[in-house]
């Protein structure tokens, strides 16, 4: 009965497992949180005002790689950046209207665009926080450098009606610059309180708030990665669904190179310009990325799986790269080898999925046509079973991207016959309603 349950959980994984909206079952509560920390604000003198923005990711899961975040919005009135700490517009813009010669505002533009600066920044140049290109990691994998932020100093701000003239006019249509990402306006929220010793807090003049959220079909139409598949019982290869992530040749897919191709074509790709484009090797499923799911030993008491991750992106290193695996036995998880664990989803009976990323100095990073590998060794547990799919990963994330699943009548099935996954598939599906 379970695995006529599992099979049409399968059927629909394949037809739209892709989230639709932004409401993500296994981070539910994940978003990118920007604040607005106001450091000195005159009203009456209308003096510029000194603001702390900081970005947060609290998604436990994503994270933002390189080129990073560029935090734009846009100004209700006449504003503009006298200065910034920690972070630059890209553009000044036109300044002609205010200051002269040597004190032009930082930027004028009606719709800045803020990019964190480079690590190395002189120390003068920074604020806590700040610095690192804009990435920022997922909250699992290091809760340290989850966060950005930049001090700027505004001015020739008008103040909000309907505040009763006691803060600013809110800007408005913030955006991330990372694809995937829609953010909210802000909201004057309690302001924010900061411990500076055992006994004092202080607070923060005025604080607003705006949050992002994530949503994979709006990042991209086309997946980045897919999973293919064998064990020690079957022969079967099952490699990833052919143009998982396009088909070569046609428009949407990426720029392919075969194995008898030499490197001298490959365009230099400098380490501060991560190419977002990918060139790959050319295969049947075109994707940058594979995960592959070995079904390898099995134990009287426990079963051993290899998880192998390929990247088959010519032009990309993939640094503090994560994976997570939604599988019903990984609450038995018993050992684990050359990679970091940590469950993600864990309610009562419910604990199926975890992320894993790699070793610090060992695999933490993925590197061009590169892989990394792992082994871990479940314990059986009473659903336990070789047939019917259920050794395999019910999904397959890497770097918050849903990989490619292949279709569930062609997984491995066991010699004997014994697997519910031989014969028709709609056959298959009619005996799960009758069974129901
Ligand atoms: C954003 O994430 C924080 C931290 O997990 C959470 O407290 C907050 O409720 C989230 N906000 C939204 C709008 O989801
Ligand atoms: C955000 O604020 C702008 C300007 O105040 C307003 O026009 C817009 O409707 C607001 N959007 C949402 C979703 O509330
Ligand atoms: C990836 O890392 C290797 C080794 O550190 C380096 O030689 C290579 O240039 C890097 N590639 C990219 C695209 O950054
Ligand atoms: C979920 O699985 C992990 C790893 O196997 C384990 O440490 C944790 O206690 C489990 N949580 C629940 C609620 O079962």
């Amino acid at each position: 009965m379970g695995r006529f349950v599992f099979v049409l959980l399968i059927l629909m994984c394949c037809s739209s497992s892709r989230f639709t909206g932004a409401y993500d079952p296994i981070d539910p509560n994940g978003n990118i949180t920007i604040v607005w920390d106001f450091q000195s604000l005159d009203v009456a003198g209308m003096t510029p005002y000194t603001v702390m923005v900081s970005i947060h990711n609290y998604q436990m899961y994503r994270h933002i790689e390189r080129p990073g975040w560029r935090l734009s919005w846009s100004w209700a009135g006449k504003e503009v950046i006298w200065s910034t700490t920690g972070a630059e517009t890209t553009e000044q813009g036109d300044c002609s209207r205010v200051g002269s010669g040597g004190s032009r505002p930082h930027c004028c533009q009606k719709r800045p665009v803020m990019v964190d600066l480079p690590p190395g920044t002189p120390y003068n140049m920074q604020v806590a926080n700040c610095c690192r290109g804009g990435v920022l990691s997922s909250l699992v994998q290091s809760d340290l450098t989850s966060a950005a932020a930049f001090q700027m100093v505004v001015g020739e701000f008008a103040l909000a009606r309907d505040s009763g003239g006691k803060e600013p006019e809110k800007p408005w249509q913030f955006d991330m610059g990372v694809p995937g990402y829609t953010c909210s306006n802000a909201t004057t929220v309690a302001p924010t309180r900061i411990k500076v010793d055992k006994n004092r807090y202080v607070q923060a003049l005025l604080t607003w708030q705006v949050t992002c959220s994530y949503s994979q079909y709006r990042a991209s139409a086309a997946p980045s990665c897919c999973v293919s598949m064998t064990t020690f019982y079957s022969e079967t290869i099952v490699d990833c669904p052919r143009c998982s992530c396009g088909c070569q040749g046609s428009p949407p897919s990426p720029q392919c190179v075969s194995v008898d191709q030499q490197q001298p074509w490959l365009p230099a790709v400098g380490d501060d310009e991560p190419s977002s484009a990918p060139i790959v090797w050319c295969s049947e499923h075109m994707c940058p990325i594979r995960v592959h799911w070995h079904v390898k030993t099995n134990y009287r008491k426990y079963w051993r799986v290899k998880v192998t991750v390929s990247n088959y992106n010519l032009a990309r290193n993939y640094s503090d790269w994560n994976l997570v695996l939604q599988h019903p036995n990984l609450r038995s998880l018993t050992q684990l080898f050359s990679f970091n664990y940590r469950p993600l989803v864990e309610y009562g009976a419910y604990n199926d999925t975890g992320m894993f990323w790699g070793l610090r100095y060992y695999n933490e990073m993925l590197l061009q046509d590169g892989n990394v590998q792992s082994e871990m060794i479940l314990e059986k547990e009473s659903d336990f079973t070789y047939s019917g799919g259920w050794a395999f990963p019910r999904r397959v994330y890497f770097n918050g991207q849903e990989c490619v699943m292949p279709p569930a009548d062609q997984y491995p099935v066991l010699p004997n016959g014994a697997s519910a996954l031989r014969g028709h598939f709609c056959f298959l599906l009619l005996l799960f309603f009758v069974v129901v």
